[in-house]
């Protein structure tokens, strides 16, 4: 009975049986045929001449129940193995299920100790217990439906800009420049050195190079010949902060549309990938948002709510630090103008907004990097800059109209001393440029605000920060 055809160790069967999913057999497969299988056991609970499993493949937060009776081999059947199994779909005759599997053919193919699996049948592990195992966690419910709901998330912001028309642009991983100018760059190069044969020039590249903190420059390059774009991929930073909202590699999802001169345009795309994302996933993902609204962030989902219905808010920065000046609220952090706002701040201005997500504009000129566009207002300076601030969370998106006029750009680079590192940037402007802007949503940041999560490590199959690299 063994299949040599299908697998070299020799140990998983041949079964003339169709192979499905949990999620389909539990939702729209007919009942009285055969089928098969495999996944891992969710629990294990014996009665009379019958043992009653519970099978999960990742696929759908619900196991299947397979009912084996004790004449097949459920010798090795234990909690956290992994089987293959075989067996007709019934109609179960509890109504804590729709359907059962009843079993023909067991198979455990990979063995498991439950004394040392550090998960329990039946346990409630926290998100902070289960992350100490990132090679395990994925076998947990809560950490499952986590990356279902990833997931789903990343088809959904796909979808929301090609709905809108805008194209996708794979920016490189490996870049020359620091977009954000905030000197948090991890440089790349290669182990060893054997392949330079020119001691002279000891970078790879001829030049240093780093892993990117932001696609946006080349996104504004494509943004010269296509009035929407949009890149979604792996973003670094080097910092040396470990808070619950910082990686030092996350998700970025940036996007940049040509023939702008409004921060409003900005705000209705970030508002609306925002909320479409939001409701794709309350659609397609709903009982793996429940199991955290329920389980990880006790009545989160009436916040959900909230920010589903209302319109989100706009202040101006100058705004923002008038209201914070007028609280009671001791500051760790004095508020003033020309100060960034900090996480305290933040937090502070969205509870004062209702707790709904709130955009402010047009910050000082001097916080924001030298693509921010100048509002060449007197006598607080600002530039044409928004960020959008989210319950939970905070800093959710950054964005900004970008600099466009050439002498302008080319004077504040000039003062920074990167005119000539930055001479194809400036030469964007010379042909055919239109104004235009964009702005960037860190992806883990916005699963922490839809989900209700309180560590930022929780929301990302491997998390890397600062001494900090497991697996
Ligand atoms: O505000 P930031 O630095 O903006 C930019 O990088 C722009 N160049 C984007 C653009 O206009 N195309 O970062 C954007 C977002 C932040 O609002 C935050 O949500 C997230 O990226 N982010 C981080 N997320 C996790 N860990 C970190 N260390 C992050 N740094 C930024």
């Amino acid at each position: 009975r063994l299949c040599g055809c299908v697998s070299l160790s020799k140990r998983l069967y041949c079964s003339s049986a169709k192979r499905v999913r949990v999620r389909d057999a539990l939702t729209s497969l007919e009942t009285g045929s055969t089928f098969r299988i495999q996944g891992w056991v969710r629990s294990v609970r014996s009665q009379k001449h019958n043992l009653f499993l519970h099978v999960s493949d990742g696929s759908s937060l619900q196991p299947l129940q397979v009912v084996a009776s004790s004449d097949l081999n459920t010798r090795d059947l234990t909690f956290g193995c992994a089987v293959d199994i075989t067996g007709s779909l019934e109609k179960s005759p509890s109504n804590k299920q729709n359907v059962e599997l009843q079993a023909s053919r067991i198979e455990v193919v990979g063995e498991c100790n439950p004394v040392d699996f550090p998960f329990k049948i039946k346990g409630h592990h926290s998100l902070e217990y289960i992350r100490q195992f990132p090679h395990l966690r994925c076998r947990t419910n809560a950490f499952s439906s986590l990356l279902r709901i990833r997931s789903q998330a990343t088809a959904a912001i796909h979808s929301y800009f090609r709905d809108n028309n805008f194209l996708q642009i794979h920016t490189p991983v490996i870049t020359s420049n620091d977009c954000e100018g905030a000197g948090e760059l991890f440089q790349v190069e290669p182990a060893g050195n054997e392949w330079n044969s020119d001691k002279e020039n000891p970078h790879f590249f001829s030049v240093p190079a780093y892993l990117t903190v932001s696609g946006q420059l080349h996104l504004e390059v494509m943004a010269g010949a296509f009035p929407a774009v949009y890149t979604f991929g792996p973003t670094f930073r080097a910092e040396n902060s470990q808070t619950r909202r910082h990686l030092a590699e996350f998700y970025m999802v940036e996007a940049e549309i040509a023939f702008t001169e409004s921060l409003k345009d900005l705000m209705k795309i970030m508002e609306g990938l925002f909320k479409t994302t939001t409701e794709n996933l309350l659609s397609h993902c709903a009982e793996d948002m429940e199991l955290f609204h329920k389980y990880v962030s006790p009545g989160y989902m009436e916040q959900v709510d909230l920010m589903m219905k209302r319109n989100f808010n706009v202040i101006s920065y100058t705004e923002a630090i008038d209201i914070l000046k007028h609280s009671s609220e001791q500051f760790a952090f004095k508020p003033e103008w020309g100060c960034d706002l900090q996480t305290e701040h933040e937090k502070y201005i969205v509870q004062h907004c209702g707790n709904v997500p709130v955009f402010v504009t047009d910050y000082p000129y001097e916080l924001k990097p030298f693509y921010a566009r100048d509002n060449q207002d007197q006598p607080q300076h600002t530039a044409a800059a928004v960020d959008l601030l989210v319950p939970g969370v905070g800093e959710l998106c950054g964005g900004s109209l970008r600099e466009e006029r050439l002498e302008l750009l080319r004077t504040r680079l000039a003062q920074a001393g990167l005119e000539d590192t930055y001479a194809w940037y400036l030469q964007l402007r010379e042909f055919g440029s239109v104004p235009h802007g964009g702005f960037g949503m860190g992806f883990e940041r916005y699963l922490q605000c839809v989900l209700g999560i309180d560590n930022i490590k929780d929301t990302i199959p491997f998390a890397r920060f600062s001494h900090s690299c497991v697996l």
